[in-house]
């Protein structure tokens, strides 16, 4: 199968296309034939080795990068009754033994796989996946977000914002979005958001301030320094922020609020309350915004434009 696989941790010349042996699918596995794979703010990360060192991990080389995406099922392992050959599915393949999404074929635990929710195309789907859950657990799990609280959404028009906008919306939360530039204030407008402010050029606390008189009750950061710690000033005393870890600088809360670092780690349970939420209806029909989709031949480019401004989502286009 084609792939993008690097023989040593590196910098983005360490990125190949390679012909490598379609995984094996194992008795719990599914073969998924990947249409579209996310490239994560995190894949330079992984790339560098970054990930390795942290979980402490041997990695074999070559080590196919890429850590989401979706397709069709190609085959199932013998004790997995959920999936037919030809079902639509998205997958999580962050640290996957097996290899990762930058690539035609991936072999993933079932656990990890999914159906396609709602009226999402395979191409919103394989982008979505580990940014859409790293939003749920924030919302969720971290925050424990309820119906008529306040939220604000710092980095709202990026990847994680721009779905944690419309699962806030959809558990019921009055949002305010802080989306990045006039396209991405339109774009956070059109998803839903109830008040939206460009985070590089408005008084952002000021705005939060009007939106909640008595001080906003949860935040959750996408992207931290200066700007965001203002932001937080606007926090009431006993409210909440969350942050995924690798928003850097870390942020910094007044007095009396709490901000908690979590990941976005997929399981069943958290996979299947996703799909429900993506299902129920909003504002406006859930979206995942792709800002662009590389042949996989461009994943270099593909990840050189991870640094530059772009709203949602970029992916890659494996087949
Ligand atoms: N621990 C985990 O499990 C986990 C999982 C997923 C992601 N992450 C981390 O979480 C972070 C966010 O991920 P992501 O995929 O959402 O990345 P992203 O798409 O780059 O989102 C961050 C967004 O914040 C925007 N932004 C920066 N400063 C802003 C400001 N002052 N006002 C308004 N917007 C501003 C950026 O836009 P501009 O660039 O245009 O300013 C960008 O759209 C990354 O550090 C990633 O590595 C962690």
């Amino acid at each position: 199968m084609k792939s993008v696989a690097i023989d040593q941790w590196g910098g983005i010349d360490a990125l190949k296309l390679q012909t490598l042996p379609v995984p094996k699918v194992g008795p719990d596995e599914v073969l998924m034939h990947i249409e579209t794979a996310g490239v994560g703010k995190w894949d330079p990360f992984e790339r560098e080795g970054g990930f390795a060192k942290y979980y402490q991990f041997e990695p074999e080389f070559p080590h196919v990068l890429g850590s989401d995406g979706a397709g069709t099922v190609a085959a199932v392992g013998e004790s997995v009754d959920r999936f037919r050959p030809g079902d639509q599915v998205y997958g999580f393949t962050l640290l996957n033994p097996k290899g990762g999404s930058y690539a035609e074929y991936a072999a993933i635990k079932a656990d990890l796989v999914s159906h396609i929710p709602g009226k999402l195309t395979v191409q919103e789907a394989g982008a979505m996946p580990v940014d859409a859950i790293t939003a749920l657990r924030g919302l969720d799990d971290t925050l424990g977000l309820k119906p008529d609280e306040s939220i604000m959404i710092f980095g709202a028009s990026g990847g994680i914002g721009h779905l944690a906008v419309q699962l806030a919306k959809r558990i019921g939360a009055r949002v305010f979005a802080v989306a990045s530039g006039d396209d991405g204030v339109m774009l956070c407008k059109k998803l839903g958001a109830d008040t939206v402010v460009d985070g590089h050029k408005d008084d952002v606390a000021e705005a939060a301030r009007k939106f909640a008189r008595e001080g906003l009750d949860a935040a959750l950061l996408t992207a931290g320094g200066s700007a965001a710690n203002k932001a937080l000033t606007a926090m009431r005393s006993g409210g909440r922020v969350a942050y995924p870890n690798g928003v850097e600088p870390t942020p910094t809360t007044p007095e009396g609020v709490k901000a908690q670092a979590y990941d976005g780690t997929p399981d069943a349970r958290a996979i299947e309350k996703l799909n429900r939420l993506i299902e129920t209806p909003g504002p406006v029909a859930f979206e995942v915004h792709v800002a662009r989709r590389f042949p996989l031949e461009q994943a270099s480019e593909a990840q050189q434009a991870l640094d530059k401004h772009y709203l949602g989502k970029l992916a890659l286009k494996t087949a």
